[in-house]
């Protein structure tokens, strides 16, 4: 039981090969002050990777400040990052610290870098480079050890290309990329989301469902997941407040999800929906079956040989199983 917890890794749920090779980098890089740049659709969980790098890297009891780069005026932002010395404009009445000094020896979280304006991203270049900063309206430097990790939605190389963004910085920033793959790239950590979210809500809102039914998984499996991650979170949460027993039907999942075609199930991944070892034994031999007879376009010996049992244990189980051959 806890399957979540026992793929993950600083509360990120993911057992695909693509997530664990990325839990493998940052095991790796978390220590260094390297610089990294992660990218990824909206809700693939950049945000999480960066806490884990923090959290798991020698500066953990010093801050990480996360600062969206969308969204706040230019020159707010500028002294929100560098801070600003009494006066430096007409509503400075006070020395304001910036949240590079407030990181000092933590990590700074710079998300939606890509809508960083030009101006600012000349002063980011030179505070990266120099380790230090200058607040507004101030004439003197203060040294600053901060680590810098950024996220983007938004596709910086592109932006470089066409002058939106300074290659220089791209550059300084970029000296590791780590790539979140979209949740539909890696369908396989999908029923563990599942199952980790309704854990989840299970304890926020007082909850008791027990499981996701076989049909309502199938689904959540084909769906192409636009919003990723936070999407699975929303809609199981959703699911979950409509449903009327302790398990979540298909009848409950957001209109979008039933459009979807229910085409096959991926072969790569297995549904638990009883705990019963035989008939479950049962379901994973015929997967393994079927999909051995489609390798071999139906030769019998050599599927046999890949599914390491002898021929006439395969036409047995072909019958039982009434696989078509
Ligand atoms: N692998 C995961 N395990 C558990 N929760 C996850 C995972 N990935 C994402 N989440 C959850 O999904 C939500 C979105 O994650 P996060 O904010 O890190 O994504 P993001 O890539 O930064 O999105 P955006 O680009 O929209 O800011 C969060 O609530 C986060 O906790
Ligand atoms: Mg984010």
């Amino acid at each position: 039981m806890d399957a979540p917890r026992q793929y993950s890794f600083a509360n990120i749920i993911a057992r695909s090969h693509k997530m664990q090779a990325i839990f493998q980098t940052i095991r790796k890089i978390a220590d260094f002050k390297t610089s990294i740049l992660i990218t990824g659709e909206s809700g693939t969980g950049k945000e999480l990777i960066a806490k884990a790098i923090h959290y798991n890297s020698g500066r953990a009891n010093n801050p990480m400040i996360a600062v969206n780069c969308g969204g706040i005026p230019e020159t707010l932002l500028e002294s929100e990052l560098f801070g600003h010395v009494k006066g430096a404009f007409t509503d400075a009445y006070r020395v304001k610290k910036g949240l590079f000094e407030e990181a000092d020896g933590g990590t700074l979280f710079l998300d939606e870098m890509g809508e960083l304006p030009l101006s600012l991203q000349v002063k980011l270049l030179r505070a990266l480079q120099e380790d230090e900063i200058r607040p507004l309206g101030d004439s003197k430097t203060v040294k600053v050890d901060v680590r810098i990790i950024t996220a983007t939605a938004r596709n910086l190389g592109d932006m470089v290309n066409k002058g939106l963004f300074r290659e220089d910085l791209f550059y300084r920033i970029n000296v590791l990329t780590i790539e979140m793959p979209p949740l539909r790239d890696r369908r396989e950590d999908i029923p563990l989301l599942a199952e980790h979210f309704v854990q989840k809500y299970n304890q926020r809102l007082g909850l008791n469902i027990r499981e996701v039914h076989a049909d309502c998984l199938q689904r959540l499996m084909n769906y192409n997941w636009p919003g990723n991650v936070r999407e699975l979170e929303n809609v199981v949460e959703r699911s979950m407040v409509l449903a009327e027993k302790d398990i979540l039907t298909m009848e409950i999942l957001p209109p979008e999800l039933l459009r979807q075609s229910s085409g096959p199930v991926r072969d790569d991944v297995f549904f638990w929906d009883e705990f019963s070892i035989k008939s479950n034994s049962k379901k994973l031999e015929k997967q393994l079956i079927t999909k051995a007879m489609a390798e071999t376009k139906g030769n019998k010996t050599k599927a046999a040989s890949l599914l390491e049992i002898s021929l006439p244990a395969l036409l047995y189980k072909i019958k039982e199983y009434t696989i078509e051959g």
